[in-house]
């Protein structure tokens, strides 16, 4: 029996190796993998670039606390900041930590303008925000929730991409209002353009912040950068994560200049926050995207990755429902229900590593350096599972 707390559902494979779109399990079998340790590894596993910036790191400076100016966190900082055209950055550990801290700014925010009572969290049906008590708190699926209340007062909801409703949501005690502009956990959900414009605009008209959550749609994942990007529509904070350093653990807060006044000395931190080696290897990423265009690929290979899934949807109208998604991150919904992970399962066996979402689909977030040859693999490996979920049911 495992030592590890029984916390996840971890399948019956030991990984033992990686390399670019690929994982080696510990019997020399080869993963296609489309998962991508969850929307991180967007370079693919055991990067060079990578693996050279944290070697090189670790034999310069590991640690030195928050106390003090390093290097690596300074430039980052200035490189996110600049590309996002933000003021300040705030560096930590996870994505739910980026949330945690977005969600404290806010308040405080408010708090210092002389707003005290401006505290709610207004948040999404559908959204994941991560597992710490604010960031869950802020998340819309009661099934996370479950034995561990109460929770924290002053988060609401309002139903993603309903204008209507946003409008009446907004109000003079709203602190903040958290989004996905691409939500992952539900089962890849694309906001709509009206929906984040109007935000933006309710967000302006009665002084609450927008904050964008692109711990699993940003960093490249649509092609640009930054999610709001792909967008057209700013918030004045956006959260971090997954995929930033490429695997090593780093969370990231970027914000606008009206807002970063709001945490002053003592006012929030983090032991580890962007400690030399992740910052290090974040700093490495941003360079090996800009070197290989990164952003340019996304937007062509994103929508041959989309129209392959349509095509298997097509093929198999019985197994499959319409994909839905937006540059490399992709729900196929699998019409039985509830046999998504039954279907993964079988793909896993079969090579291919996918993830799976809300509402019975399978989920797609494939590192950012797939080509033609692994989107082939992955049509050859789709079109089988479900003829032999028949045959298993049918035996
Ligand atoms: C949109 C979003 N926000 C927050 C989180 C939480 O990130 P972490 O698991 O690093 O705490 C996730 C993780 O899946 C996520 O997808």
């Amino acid at each position: 029996m495992s030592a590890l707390l029984g916390n996840y559902a971890r399948a019956p494979v030991t990984f033992v190796r990686g390399e670019g779109c690929y994982l080696y399990d510990d019997a020399g079998n080869a993963y296609l993998d489309c998962i991508g340790g969850i929307a991180v590894c967007a370079l693919g596993h055991a990067h060079p670039a990578i693996a050279d910036a944290v070697a090189a790191q670790a034999r310069t400076l590991v640690h030195v606390s928050n106390l003090y100016h390093h290097e690596p966190a300074g430039t980052l900082a200035r490189e996110l900041t600049t590309r996002g055209g933000f003021a300040s950055a705030f560096f930590c550990n996870s994505g739910a930590e980026a949330n945690e801290a977005a969600i404290k700014l806010a308040r405080k925010h408010a708090f210092r303008r002389g707003e005290p009572e401006r505290t709610t969290i207004l948040a999404c049906t559908g959204s994941f925000h991560g597992r710490t008590y604010g960031a869950l708190a802020a998340t819309a699926n009661d099934a996370y929730k479950v034995g561990f209340g109460p929770m924290l007062d002053g988060f609401a909801f309002t139903p993603f991409n309903d204008v209507a409703a946003l409008e009446a949501a907004i109000d003079e005690r709203t602190a903040a209002f958290i989004v996905e502009p691409v939500q992952g956990e539900s089962g890849v959900h694309v906001a709509e353009q009206a929906f984040l414009e109007r935000a933006r605009a309710l967000c302006d008209e009665r002084g609450a912040l927008l904050i964008f959550d692109e711990i699993q749609c940003g960093m490249g994942r649509l092609g640009p950068l930054f999610a709001f990007e792909s967008f057209g529509v700013r918030p004045d904070i956006v959260t971090m994560a997954k995929a930033l350093a490429n695997g090593l653990p780093i969370g990231a807060v970027l914000i606008a200049e009206h807002a970063a006044a709001a945490l002053q000395p003592g006012d929030h931190g983090s032991t580890f926050g962007g400690s030399p080696i992740p910052a290090a290897a974040a700093l490495a990423h941003l360079r090996v995207r800009d070197e290989l265009d990164l952003a340019e690929h996304v937007e062509h290979i994103g929508n041959r990755f989309g129209a392959m899934l349509a095509e298997i949807a097509d093929a198999h109208p019985d197994s499959y429902a319409t994909p839905r998604g937006r540059g490399l991150l992709w729900a196929l919904p699998v019409r039985e229900p509830r046999i998504a992970s039954q279907v993964a399962a079988d793909l896993r066996e079969r090579g291919l590593l996918v993830g799976t979402g809300g509402g019975n689909t399978l989920r797609f977030a494939p590192p950012l350096v797939i080509g033609d040859e692994e989107i082939a693999r992955v049509r050859e490996k789709l079109r089988a599972p479900f003829d032999r979920l028949r045959v298993t049911r049918a035996l």
